[in-house]
């Protein structure tokens, strides 16, 4: 398979004031290969088995080389450590495709492009890519992000792994929880604090190569959806990190953790409309071939008026997450923009799966159609790089901030 960079010799150039408006047809050429390739490839080699890697909880180690060989583990790596070298656009795109073939998969994809090899890739030294991006873009391994703890999720500044300094090295102990990917990766970005009395001032991220002396996974979490990827504690048992694995500086830990969630938010919005997308799909396919009444259920104004529903929460998801790419792309400040886009999207997943699975009646609600998955899939979207309630928080704080208006 010829490799997505090469294929493409990306449009990175391309201002996205081109996009004359939002639809496909619309996007500059390079984007609309790029979506018709991911497309045909979750067409082929995700969605026949999308099934049977949620059923039985099996990683597709085999799919994940061939995305690494289309370019889609390193989307936003810059070429000369093995990435594609393309925009955020093109990472939601790519996402949504994949997502739509295989939700699980999609969550992958995503965080391993938006949590592990971006952040490398953005903060990382010299030296630091050289060792932890090759082989992490081309799919022969993963990485993994671990920020959240037993104690501390939406509270992330809470957090109370330490790093304690001894010569030339760190030594950290402690839990991390709900580690995506823990099970495969070869390699995690890990946030501890050095002092806890700094608060968010004291947390620092370190990079840790996977398996190491004294690192060692908890049972695999046994989730409702999204069962093609694992999730797994990373326990901490003085862990001797030499000083050089220091992500970014001492203390910059929690804002490189925000930073790098602003954008993996955007990730997490893509596989919410990669979901949604695939339940709209199939309600519409089951509704065009179920007879009652003597009629196709799909010409019934009750079932209608919940496409129409389904597909505008999709649409509008998909601008407000398209806008947020295109925002980060162009530089400027989109923290607020993809909390709303990860508001939007992963509550549309959730309402499509759900209405996908009203109009299939019983047939919606058993294993043999993909509805009742794409329903299990849709709710992490709603949980996970943020829990709704605190993508609300941001947006509210935003707003309010950028109205002037005094929140004191
Ligand atoms: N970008 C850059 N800096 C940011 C920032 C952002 N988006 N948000 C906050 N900061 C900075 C602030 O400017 C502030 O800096 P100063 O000290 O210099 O003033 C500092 O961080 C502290 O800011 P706050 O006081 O606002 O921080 P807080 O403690 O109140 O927390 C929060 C804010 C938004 C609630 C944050 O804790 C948060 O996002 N929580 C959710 C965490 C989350 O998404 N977890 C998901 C884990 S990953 C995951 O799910 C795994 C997976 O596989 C997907």
């Amino acid at each position: 398979m010829t490799s997505l960079a090469a294929r493409l010799r990306v449009s990175l150039g391309v201002p996205h004031t081109i996009i004359k408006s939002f639809s496909y047809s619309s996007l500059p050429e390079t984007h609309q290969i790029l979506q018709k390739t991911c497309r045909e490839f979750a067409e082929k080699e995700l969605k026949p088995i999308a099934s049977q890697l949620d059923k039985e909880h099996l990683f597709p180690k085999e799919q994940i080389k061939q995305m690494g060989n289309l370019g889609l583990m390193g989307i936003n790596v810059s070429e000369e450590y093995g990435g594609a070298g393309l925009d955020t656009l093109a990472l939601s795109i790519a996402v949504e495709e994949i997502a739509r073939g295989c939700g699980g998969t999609g969550t992958i994809v995503s965080v391993h492009n938006c949590l592990y090899a971006n952040l490398v890739d953005r903060v990382g030294v010299k030296e630091q890519k050289d060792k932890f991006l090759p082989g992490f873009t081309d799919g022969t391994t993963l990485g993994c992000f671990a920020l959240s703890e037993p104690g501390s999720g939406s509270d992330a500044g809470a957090l109370t792994t330490t790093a304690r300094l001894d010569g030339d090295h760190w030594i950290l102990n402690g839990t991390k929880s709900w580690v995506t990917s823990g099970y495969e990766a070869s390699a995690a970005v890990v946030l501890a604090t050095v002092d806890k009395k700094k608060k968010h001032k004291g947390i620092t991220a370190f990079l840790i190569p996977m398996p190491y002396p004294g690192l060692s996974l908890g049972k695999k979490e046994d989730k409702m959806g999204i069962r093609a990827s694992s999730t797994c504690n990373l326990i901490l048992e003085d862990v001797k990190v030499p000083r050089e694995n220091i992500l970014g500086e001492v203390g910059e830990g929690f804002k490189i953790a925000m930073t790098q969630l602003d954008g993996a938010r955007i990730g997490i919005s893509s596989q919410a409309l990669g979901i949604a997308q695939a339940a709209l799909d199939c309600a519409m396919d089951y509704a065009s071939k179920r007879i009652a009444f003597g009629t196709p259920i799909i010409k019934f104004n009750a079932v209608q008026e919940r496409l129409a529903n389904m597909a505008t929460r999709l649409e509008t998801a998909r601008l407000l997450t398209w806008r947020a790419a295109i925002m980060k792309d162009n530089g400027q400040k989109f923290t607020k923009a993809s909390s709303m886009a990860k508001l939007a999207a992963s509550e549309a997943a959730t309402f499509v799966a759900h209405n996908c699975m009203q109009i299939m009646g019983g047939m919606g609600y058993v294993t043999d159609l993909p509805a009742e998955r794409h329903y299990r899939d849709a709710r992490i979207t709603e949980i996970y790089a943020g829990i709704t309630d605190i993508q609300k928080l941001v947006i509210a704080n935003a707003t309010v901030k950028e109205s002037g208006v005094a929140s004191n």
